[in-house]
């Protein structure tokens, strides 16, 4: 029997956020007072936060980098996976994104070991590569940087690292056919889809979630 891709029953994702209670009083916080500084209501879903953290623990992440830090709901989550000593560098293009971020981090207890980078990220990522190479990289930032941002993770991560990419279905739009405005934004998700399947460093899934979460072993 073919076996769905996802499911269809809204219900069944109820169900798992009653079982698994992925959001406490910490990242309830953060959601809200992130939408309350006026920030984007496009971090990552409670389920993708606790996806974030199992995955991290899953490979003993002490050294990661976040690309797209936004309230620093994600790399709360990320942090919560790893390990004690972990240290976190996160990628942040605005300023006031950032300082709502700090805050998380301050209130989660993470202040000392997060370290939230303002700028371009591309033109910043080369200022932390001394810390890796890395465990883990997790890519939400503009999606037409996302086969840039790749091939800085398969640079810098070490063998048995994670790179994990929010948004792999990008809205839906990485099956069509690249068209109009949106052609360079399609063209870049299927190019990091086809490097990260098919490139050879990497033995890659992608996970249905709602926004599609692409998970990617460095294997050489
Ligand atoms: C958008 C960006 C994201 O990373 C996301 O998860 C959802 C939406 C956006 O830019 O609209
Ligand atoms: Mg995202």
């Amino acid at each position: 029997m073919a076996k769905s891709f996802g499911q269809a029953d809204l219900r069944l994702g109820d169900w798992v956020e009653r079982m698994y209670r992925p959001e406490d009083a910490v990242l309830r916080e953060i959601r809200e007072r992130s939408a309350a500084a006026g920030l984007p209501d496009i971090q990552v879903g409670a389920l993708d936060g606790l996806h974030l953290e199992v995955l991290a623990r899953a490979v003993g992440a002490r050294r990661a980098v976040e690309i797209g830090t936004l309230g620093g709901y994600s790399g709360v989550c990320l942090m919560r996976g790893m390990t004690p000593d972990a240290v976190l560098h996160t990628f942040e293009l605005e300023e006031a994104n950032a300082a709502v971020a700090r805050e998380s981090f301050r209130r989660a207890g993470f202040a000392t070991r997060t370290h939230v980078h303002v700028g371009a990220a591309l033109d910043h990522l080369a200022e932390v590569e001394g810390d890796g190479p890395f465990d883990l990289c997790f890519i939400d930032a503009d999606k037409v940087s996302y086969p840039a941002y790749l091939a800085w993770a398969e640079r810098t991560l070490r063998s048995g690292g994670l790179c994990i990419a929010d948004n792999a279905f990008l809205f839906g739009e990485v099956i069509d056919e690249p068209h109009g405005e949106r052609a360079p934004v399609i063209r870049a998700m299927q190019d990091f889809h086809e490097r990260l399947a098919h490139g050879g460093r990497f033995r890659a899934t992608l996970l249905p979630t709602g926004e599609g979460l692409a998970v990617g072993v460095k294997v050489r």
